[in-house]
């Protein structure tokens, strides 16, 4: 099998990026993570980019031209394919167009509902009955994109947010790499 170079962009703790280079080990997985790209450089997540030998890319985006740098290293490794694992800086539409249709996203919300941040605290508050994760295609606007993969479950009434985002992750390192495998099926 052919497997696509795949840049996973992460800023911090790491542990969907790990559960992704867990699955590209599998020779059947379609995609080979060949970079990774982060906006802090404090990102736990970088550990498995040295413990792996995953060439990584630091960036600061608070550099007007950081972008250029992110376009220059996509190239330069060929990546056809990105993951957004926990990036936590929105993408510029042209990076969005260079890769139209070949960005994806995880989000911890049953999307559409609860786009953007604190989405924990906000389903509390809004006495949801479900949550769960959603894994989308990136386009211009935020978490709008088509969802690919979205798995749920039931609000118990003794969740606070820390058990939601635990629930929610245990989700989230199914259904990334099933929506990477349905992607590539139709490839
Ligand atoms: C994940 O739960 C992901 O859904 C969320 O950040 C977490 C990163 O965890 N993403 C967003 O909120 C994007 N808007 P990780 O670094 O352990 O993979």
């Amino acid at each position: 099998m052919v497997k696509r170079n795949t840049c996973v962009f992460i800023s911090g703790n790491g542990s969907n990026l790990k559960n992704l280079i867990f699955h590209s080990r599998d020779n059947i997985f379609p995609i080979k993570i060949s970079l990774i790209i982060s906006n802090n450089r404090k990102a736990n997540g970088l550990i498995y980019a040295k413990k792996y030998k995953i060439p990584f890319i630091l960036i600061n985006t608070n550099f007007k031209n950081y972008e250029n740098k992110i376009l220059f290293n996509l190239r330069k490794y060929n990546i056809e394919f990105i993951c957004l694992a926990g990036y936590m800086k929105i993408l510029s539409n042209s990076l969005i167009q260079n890769f139209q249709k070949k960005i994806i996203n995880i989000h911890p919300s049953l999307l559409p509902k609860f786009k953007g941040l604190n989405t924990f605290s906000r389903m509390l508050k809004n006495k949801e009955i479900k949550a769960g994760c959603t894994v989308h295609y990136v386009n211009e606007k935020l978490d709008a994109g088509n969802t690919i993969v979205q798995k749920t479950f039931f609000i118990n009434k003794n969740d606070n947010e820390q058990i939601l985002k635990k629930k929610t992750q245990k989700l989230e390192y199914r259904a990334f790499p099933e929506a990477i495998i349905k992607i590539f099926r139709n490839f």
